[in-house]
């Protein structure tokens, strides 16, 4: 075996590795390790219906934030989160598919360029008190 080919190899055994570590990083002293969030305070990440209705808007989310309230799962949250952006696009990628991949393994797996073109359409997004489900196009 080459040494490439245990890379390759070793990369398919973990697909997650980076997301995971970098949820750890700059997501889960909100959201929890396990996603559930603060109730009251902090939306939960699994299981969110928020999330579910709108999955384009997360790399939006996470590059610059959400200033408003928002309703997930029957309860307002109110407090911004703000923007997480140290990230590169690669890396939001990677987060949001150790996210999927945690809580919702319906949803596809999602490249570097579906996280752009979702990120051309964060101007189109309204930032203000918001239902449940938002139409971006
Ligand atoms: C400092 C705390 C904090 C951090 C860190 C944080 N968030 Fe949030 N997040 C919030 C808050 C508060 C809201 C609710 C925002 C609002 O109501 O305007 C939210 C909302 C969300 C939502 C939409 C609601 C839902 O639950 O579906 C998603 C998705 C989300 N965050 C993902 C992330 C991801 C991914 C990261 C890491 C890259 C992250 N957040 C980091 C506090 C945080």
């Amino acid at each position: 075996m080459t040494i490439l080919s245990a890379i390759a190899w070793s990369c398919d055994r973990k697909p997650y590795a980076q997301g995971e570590y970098l949820y750890g990083k700059y997501c889960s002293s909100c959201h929890m390790d396990n996603g559930s969030g603060l109730e009251g305070v902090i939306p939960p990440l699994a299981k969110a219906d928020f999330y579910e209705a709108n999955p384009n808007l997360l790399p939006c989310i996470i590059r610059h934030g959400w200033q408003d309230s928002m309703l997930v799962n029957g309860r307002w949250y109110t407090q911004p989160m703000a923007a997480v952006d140290v990230l590169n696009d690669v890396e939001i990628g990677n987060v949001i598919n150790y996210i999927n991949h945690s809580w919702y393994p319906e949803m596809d797996y999602i490249s570097a360029k579906d996280v752009q073109s979702a990120l051309r359409e964060c101007p189109n997004i309204p930032q203000d008190t918001i239902p449940l489900k938002i139409m971006t196009k």
